[in-house]
């Protein structure tokens, strides 16, 4: 039997994107019943047909479903009577004056993080395309260096530099074509600037990206991960409850246990698993044979093991790698190589599985039942 409390916990990291508090402590979690491994919630939205109404299910159903044993989530929006309203309201305006230190990421934000179990695999490669193709077409997009030591992104984009300071003493990201960027790369390398971070923890070093850093109003952040399951990871998930996580893994069958373990650790910290990614796939000649050169399956496994997609398979590439590690990422290169055409399509696959969340939002209404409620008064 599951406990109530773990139940309610997984559900905490639900957040309604618009008031950006959690569901729970907004009171809309109003009954849990269960039978076996089928978990029923009783819901209550503000408005029935509010259009974040599938967001919010959805989001409620991925985090469930890391609950080992639970195969089914059954979602029922019960109407939310005027006092629920009028409780829930006063709840969000208490969070929005009291909420100590808020990130700079917008709850409507959507937080993509790269990850893998072992180092190698394409991380940052895949993350600099990703957020190069989002921006590309037309996101306003961040990508952030979250491999603190290990730091590759100014590089991968050519860029290189120092992050300046606004008024407020917040860090301006570094801005090329729009797509806004953070990096330890990009950090002063004189000595007193290198032995402040030196002396930090890398969570505590995330945490300063997250809250003392002048983002953007981000439709997408794409969060390249270090190698592994350490401190970033997990605190990523706490401060950051709507982070997604992409697994990145080569085709060998072997690669799968460190990235099982990516995955369990995705569970522990209340991060969903967006879906799989198999990078160096395969290598495609001019007469579209394809080679496995580093064996196969390898994406396929880990995708049926958590129940994700497989989002793309990512042929090797040969002519780019040179120009990739000269500052030119492959979607920006001229060539169309298949690995060109691969990462355009992993695009594509992530605004489909993840869309920015919509431009359609309850405030107005919320303000409309607010007032009917004043007046009722
Ligand atoms: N599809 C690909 N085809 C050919 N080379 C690739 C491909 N993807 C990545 N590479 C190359 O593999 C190397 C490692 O890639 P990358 O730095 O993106 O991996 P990573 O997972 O971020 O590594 P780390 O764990 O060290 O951060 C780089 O030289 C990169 O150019
Ligand atoms: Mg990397």
């Amino acid at each position: 039997m599951i406990q109530n409390d773990i139940l309610l916990k997984h559900l905490s990291s639900v957040m309604d994107p618009e008031l950006g508090v959690n569901i729970v402590d907004l009171g809309m979690v109003k009954d849990i019943t269960y039978n076996n491994s089928e978990i029923t919630i009783d819901l209550a939205l503000t408005i029935a047909e509010c259009p974040m109404r599938n967001q919010i299910e959805s989001e409620i159903k991925r985090k469930l479903k890391l609950i080992e044993n639970i195969d089914e989530v059954n979602i029922n929006v019960v109407a939310m009577s005027k006092e629920d309203r009028a409780s829930l309201m006063s709840t969000a305006r208490k969070n929005a004056r009291e909420k100590a230190i808020p990130t700079q990421i917008n709850t409507r934000t959507r937080v993509l993080a790269i990850g893998s179990g072992k180092g190698g695999v394409g991380k940052s490669t895949i993350s600099t395309n990703l957020a190069v193709g989002l921006e590309k077409l037309g996101f306003a997009t961040g990508l952030l260096d979250a491999d603190i030591w290990g730091f590759s992104i100014p590089r991968l984009l050519g860029i290189e530099g120092r992050l300046e300071a606004n008024e407020e003493k917040k860090i301006i990201p570094y801005k090329k074509d729009g797509l806004e960027i953070v990096s330890t790369g990009l950090i002063a390398e004189d000595e007193d600037t290198a032995l402040m971070w030196r002396g930090l923890m890398l969570s505590k070093a995330l945490e300063q990206f997250l809250f003392d850093v002048a983002w953007g109003n981000l439709d997408y952040l794409v969060i390249d991960l270090p190698p592994g399951t350490g401190d970033i990871q997990m605190a990523l998930g706490r401060l950051l409850p709507q982070t997604e996580l992409l697994v990145v893994t080569t085709p060998q069958p072997s690669a799968q246990k460190v990235a099982t373990r990516v995955a369990d650790m995705a569970k522990r910290s209340f991060i969903p698993l967006l879906g799989v990614v198999e990078n160096m796939s395969y290598f495609e000649t001019d007469d579209e044979t394809k080679y496995q050169i580093f064996g196969e399956g390898g994406g396929d496994e880990l995708s049926t093991k958590f129940g994700i997609p497989l989002l793309s398979k990512i042929p090797i590439s040969e002519t780019s790698v040179e120009e990739s590690e000269n500052g030119i990422p492959i979607l920006l290169q001229q060539n169309e190589s298949p690995t060109k055409k691969a990462m355009e399509n992993l695009v594509n696959e992530i605004i489909k599985v993840l869309p920015p969340v919509s431009d359609e939002t309850c405030t107005g209404r919320l303000a409309k039942v607010l007032e009917e409620l004043e007046a009722e008064e």
